[in-house]
C-alpha cells in the first residue's frame, strides 16, 4: 500500500510543561524573543501566566498578542501580524483553542514572507520556508490544530477557508492537561465531540485513510469516547483531562493526513453564518451525515463500533454516537440553535462550496442530499 504520513517532530506530554517553556526551548536550542498569540478568554483564565512568568524569569523578551477572536476572521490574523512584526519575535507560541493556535500559525508564516494572506487558502499555496520556530499548546480538546499543517479563517462575513499547507505543521506540540481543567462545560462537550468526529472521518477519508491514520484514530476515538462524559461531570479529573487531550490530538494527527468530509463540511455554513461553535455545528449534522454515508462506509462504522464497544453493527455505532451527543447535553437540532427553516437552502449551497473536504467524505454528496441532511438535522 502506498501512503505518506507526515506530523510534528516533536510533542510533549506532561502536566504543568506550560510552566516549563524556558527548559523545554532551551533543551531545542530555540532562542531569543518570544511572542504568545492567545485570545482574551484563555488570557483571563490565567492560561498564558506560567509561560510568561517562566520565559521573563529566564530573561526572555516576551510580547503577548491576545486579541483573538474566536473563529479567526481575516482581521483578526493581520491585526496579529501587524503586532507581531512590531515586536520581531524569534519564536511564536500559540497557546488557546484551534482560533489561536490557527492564527498563531498564520502569523509565523506571514511573518517571513511577502505573500498576501489571500494567496495562502487552499492546499498547498503557502511558498517559501517559514523561518522561525512555531510551538502550540491546545487549551481545548478539541481541535488537533496542534499537530495539523491546516490552519482556518473566517473570510467576508461568513464563509471559512482553510489554508492546508506544510509550513503550517509546528515544530512542536505541548500538551499539559492543567490548561484544560478550567474549561467550561458546553465548550468541553462541543471541542470533544469535534475531535471525535475528527476520528471518525479520518477512518472513512476517501483517498488518503491509511495504516497509520487508521490506528490514531482508532486510538483516539477509543480515548475521546470513554473519557467525555466523565470530563463533564467532574472537570478536574486530570486523567481524563489528558485522555481527551491525547484523544484529539491522535484524532488531530490522524485527520492531518487522512482529512475530514461532509459533517465538517455541513458544519461550516452553519459556524460561518450562525456563529454556532465549529464542534457544535459539527454535533448537529453528525447522526444525519452517517447515515447517509451508511451506503459506502458500513463495514468502517462497523469496526468503529467494535472499537467503542457499541454492538457489532454500523446501525449501533451511530445510535451510540447520538448517545454521546445526548449525554454530553449539548443541543441537538438546528431549531434549537435558532436556525430558520427558510435558511437551509442557503446553507446546501454553501455547504457544497467545501470542495475540499467534500471530496474525502465516503460517498458523493449533492446540492438535494445536503440540504435533505439540513431537513433531518432541522
Ligand atoms: N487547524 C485545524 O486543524 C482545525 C481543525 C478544526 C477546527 N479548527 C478551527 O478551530 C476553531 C475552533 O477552535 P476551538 O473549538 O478550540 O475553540 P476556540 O479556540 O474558538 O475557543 C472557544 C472559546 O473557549 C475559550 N477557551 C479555550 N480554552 C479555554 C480554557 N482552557 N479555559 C477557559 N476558556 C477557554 C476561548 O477563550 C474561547 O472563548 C475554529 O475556527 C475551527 O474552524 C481548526
Ligand atoms: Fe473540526
Amino acid at each position: 500500500m502506498d501512503f505518506e504520513f507526515h506530523t510534528v517532530p516533536s510533542i510533549v506530554c506532561q502536566v504543568g510543561s506550560a510552566g516549563r517553556l524556558d527548559a523545554i526551548l532551551e533543551k531545542q536550542e530555540w532562542l531569543g524573543a518570544v511572542l504568545i498569540v492567545t485570545d482574551p478568554g484563555v488570557r483571563r483564565a490565567g492560561l498564558v501566566d506560567p509561560s510568561v512568568s517562566c520565559l521573563t524569569a529566564a530573561g526572555r523578551r516576551v510580547a503577548v498578542f491576545d486579541d483573538v477572536v474566536a473563529d479567526p476572521p481575516e482581521s483578526t490574523v493581520l491585526a496579529a501580524v501587524e503586532f507581531a512584526r512590531g515586536f520581531n519575535p524569534d519564536i511564536i507560541i500559540g497557546i488557546g483553542g484551534g482560533s489561536a493556535m490557527d492564527t498563531a500559525k498564520i502569523v509565523a508564516v506571514l511573518l517571513g514572507t511577502d505573500q498576501p494572506l489571500d494567496l495562502m487558502y487552499g492546499v498547498g499555496a503557502v511558498q517559501g520556508r517559514r523561518k522561525i520556530p512555531l510551538i502550540l499548546i491546545p487549551t481545548t480538546a478539541g481541535t488537533g490544530s496542534e499537530v495539523t499543517p491546516i490552519a482556518i479563517v473566517t473570510t467576508g462575513a461568513t464563509v471559512k477557508k482553510g489554508i492546508v499547507a506544510p509550513q503550517l505543521l509546528p515544530d512542536m506540540a505541548i500538551l499539559d492537561a492543567a490548561l484544560t481543567t478550567g474549561l467550561p462545560r458546553t465548550v468541553t462537550a462541543h471541542t470533544g465531540i469535534d475531535a471525535m468526529v475528527h476520528a471518525i472521518e479520518a477512518y472513512t477519508s476517501r483517498h488518503k485513510k491509511n495504516p497509520l491514520s487508521d490506528a490514531l484514530a482508532r486510538r483516539a476515538l477509543t480515548l475521546l469516547w470513554d473519557n467525555l462524559v466523565p470530563v463533564l461531570s467532574d472537570g478536574n479529573d486530570m486523567t481524563a483531562r489528558e485522555n481527551m487531550l491525547l484523544g484529539a490530538c491522535l484524532a488531530g494527527q490522524a485527520f492531518a493526513n487522512a482529512p475530514v468530509g461532509a459533517v465538517h463540511a455541513l458544519a461550516y455554513p452553519i459556524g460561518g453564518i450562525y456563529h454556532v461553535t465549529h464542534g457544535l455545528s459539527n454535533a448537529l449534522v453528525l447522526p444525519h451525515v452517517l447515515r447517509f454515508n451508511l451506503a459506502a462506509a458500513r463495514t468502517h462504522y462497523r469496526e468503529l463500533a467494535h472499537v467503542v464497544n457499541a454492538g457489532t453493527t454500523a446501525e449501533s455505532f451511530i445510535e451510540a454516537i447520538e448517545g454521546k451527543c445526548v449525554a454530553s447535553g449539548i443541543e441537538r437540532r438546528l431549531r434549537d440553535v435558532k436556525i430558520p427553516h427558510n435558511a437551509l437552502g442557503d446553507l446546501a449551497q454553501s455547504a457544497m462550496l467545501q470542495t475540499r473536504l467534500l471530496a474525502n467524505n465516503p460517498r458523493d454528496m449533492s446540492l438535494s442530499y445536503a440540504q435533505l441532511i439540513y431537513e433531518q438535522a432541522w
